[in-house]
Parts: structure tokens; sequence; C-alpha cells
């Protein structure tokens, strides 16, 4: 089994430091690939405001491959979570894509920058991660990073319940966690859990040497090889690990 993951977040269309051009450029690039899956994982607008959620929207149709997309803080700040279902859909949704299942789940809290998923939202996760089939790849999708990432200062908005949060996926035999909201591009590995944190792919919200970017993973034959790909710049493989 090969399956093809770009992992593209935190675009923060409307905000004074978007970049349409590497937005533009990211997307060109995510496209040439013909990825089998586009994860986008959250802060898509800035403010949460309908006219961003419009623009996001017309971006992300513009990815030629399969998306799955969840909210981050952002996207529900000003209420803009009552906009989200209309133009993404479902906050927590199952995906079953053959060999590979995606979870996705909605850590954000409505104008709180923190995130948190709660028992019950811990307990559907769990629930769904148990249907899924034995063989098949298990993915989760949430906006929060999962554990601290280096360089990022002050460690306050993190999931609130992280340690619930990765007991329940490790405990469920979860492969691969994608994260976004640090705008750091960082892996860790726990157990046999591998938790990505994306970069931002196209705004000016970055730290010092830290160029937009998002991550490409590759997954075929039980490894995954793990790429980190500056937007029209370089790429880096910075894992390539059996699972
Ligand atoms: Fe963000
Ligand atoms: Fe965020």
């Amino acid at each position: 089994m090969e399956f093809l993951i770009a992992h593209v977040s935190d675009l923060h269309i409307g905000s004074a430091e978007f970049i349409p051009d590497k937005l533009e450029t990211c997307i060109d690039e995510v496209n040439s690939l013909s990825p089998d899956l586009v994860a986008l994982t959250g802060d898509l607008t800035s403010s949460g405001f309908e006219k961003e959620y419009k623009k996001a929207k017309e971006y992300v149709d513009t990815f030629k491959a399969k998306t799955i997309v969840i909210p981050g803080n952002h996207d529900t700040r000003s209420t803009g979570y009552t906009y989200y279902e209309e133009y993404f859909g479902e906050g927590n949704q199952f995906a079953d894509l053959g060999n590979v299942t995606v979870v996705s789940v909605d850590s954000t809290l409505p104008d709180n920058d923190e995130g948190y998923l709660g028992r019950e939202r811990v307990l559907w996760l769990g629930e769904n991660l148990r249907k899924v089939e034995e063989k098949d790849f298990r993915v989760v999708l949430v906006h929060h990073h999962l554990i601290p990432v280096p360089g990022t200062g002050m460690e306050r908005n993190e999931l609130i319940d992280a340690g619930d949060v990765l007991s329940a996926l490790i405990g469920n035999k979860v492969n691969l966690a994608l994260c976004g909201h640090r705008h750091v591009p960082y892996t860790w590995k726990l157990e046999n859990l591998m938790v990505i944190t994306s970069g931002t792919a196209c705004t000016g919200y970055v730290r010092a040497r830290i160029q937009q970017a998002y991550f490409i993973i590759n997954i075929k034959d039980k490894s995954m090889k793990i790429t980190l790909k500056e937007v029209g710049g370089k790429e880096t493989v910075v894992r390539n690990i059996k699972y």
C-alpha cells in the first residue's frame, strides 16, 4: 500500500501577514505531487469572519486532491464557528480512505486560544478508532499541538487535556497525529505514535529563520517518510521510519 499526504496548516487568510503568493505556490506544489489527501489542520482564517471563510473556501477548492479540514482557534473567533460547517463541513469526522482511516477532531474553544477535547470527544475518538480495521493506517487531525514544541515560548495553549488525548491515541494504535497552531514545523515520536506539528504555509507569523512550509508524508510498505517542504524552497527528509 502506498499513500501520500500533504499536511498544510495555518493559512490565516484575512490577516495582515497573509502572503497570497506563498499560498498559491504551495497549492501548485501540492497539486503537482498528486497526493491522496491534503490535510488542513486549522487556522484557515484570521478572525473567523465570513469574508475570510469565503476566500479560504475558494483557495481550498483549488487543491485537486481530497481535502480534510479541521477548525483552529482563529476560525472559531467572533463566533466564526457558526460558519464552519457551512463552508467546510463537520469538524469531527471519520473518513475511511481504503487502507488509511482519518479521524479529525475539533479542539477549539470559542474565543479562546487554548484547545480542549473534553471527556465526550475523547470517548468519541476512542469509539471511532476501535471501528478501524486492524490493518489500516490510522491518522488523527487536531489543531492544537499534543506535545510542546521547542522554540515557541511559554507553553500555555497546547491541548489542556493532552495527556488524555495522547493516551487515547496510543491506546488505539494511532500511527500519525497531525497538528497545527504553533507555526513551527516539528516532529515527535512517542511510543508508536508520530506527532507532526506543521509550520504555517503562507503567513509572516514565523519565528527567526523558519520559512513558510508544509509536510509531505509518504506511507509505503510499513514505512513512513516525512519531508519538510519550504514553500518555493528546499525540501528536507526529517524522518524515515518503519511503523
Ligand atoms: Fe495559527
Ligand atoms: Fe492556532
